[in-house]
């Protein structure tokens, strides 16, 4: 049977750290989206292409390889997943993913990626364009101070205030840009995590998956 969860978010949501948890226990293929803009927007920084050159971008997409095999992303036969989390990519990310181009190609991925089995997505967009047929759909959000926490956790040489600030320039561009930005699907279910834990974020998507199972 196949079966498909949508669960988009802002950054420091939960969304990624969960969907992990979720496809382990129910035996679900997890692709973390975002690591996909990651992996294109580190490549433009380590070509020292401007970021902010949407025409240059456009230009390099033919010569990005992306693929993401069992929790990892691999550009061009590589292993990035831990090059991909520093402040600099995530906001390079951020902005790559604004552009038209850029969204085509790793949409047309995704959706080839997760084609038969069961799968949960995670990103900004996959309720509404990526997957508007998923069979379940979740959009995971917390208070700004509540994420920012979380981020500081992952990287604790870190300042808090920068996270703080940095999420909010993310959470403004990812919401506002053109191209599909930051949006609730209108069949997604809401779930604000601001006071939940880890595990009860993750028992909350599994009995919502069970439900629309039977
Ligand atoms: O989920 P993340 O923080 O790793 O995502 C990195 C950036 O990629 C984020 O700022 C917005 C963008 N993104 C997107 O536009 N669409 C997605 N489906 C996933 C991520």
């Amino acid at each position: 049977m196949d079966f498909t969860v949508a669960i988009d978010g802002p950054a420091g949501s939960g969304k990624s750290t969960i969907s992990k948890i979720v496809c382990s226990k129910l035996g679900f293929t997890h692709i973390d989206t975002g690591a996909m803009y990651r992996a294109v927007g580190l490549f433009a920084l380590n070509k020292k292409i401007d970021i902010n050159d949407e025409e240059k971008i456009n230009s390099i997409l033919d010569d990005i390889e992306i693929k993401y095999v069992e929790g990892k992303i691999y550009l061009n036969g590589n292993d990035v997943s831990g090059l991909i989390r520093t402040p600099e990519v995530s906001a390079a990310a951020s902005k790559v993913s604004s552009y038209k181009l850029v969204r085509e190609k790793l949409v047309y991925l995704q959706q080839q990626a997760s084609k038969d089995g069961k799968y949960i997505l995670d990103g900004r967009d996959i309720g509404y364009k990526v997957l508007p047929n998923a069979n379940l759909k979740v959009f995971l959000t917390a208070s700004i101070d509540c994420r920012a926490e979380r981020r500081f956790k992952e990287l604790p040489n870190a300042n808090l205030d920068e996270i703080r600030e940095q999420i909010k320039v993310r959470d403004h561009n990812d919401s506002t840009r053109k191209e599909s930005p930051l949006k609730m699907a209108d069949d997604a279910i809401l779930v604000d995590t601001t006071e939940m834990t880890i595990d009860e974020v993750a028992n909350k998507i599994i009995e919502l998956i069970n439900e629309r199972m039977c």
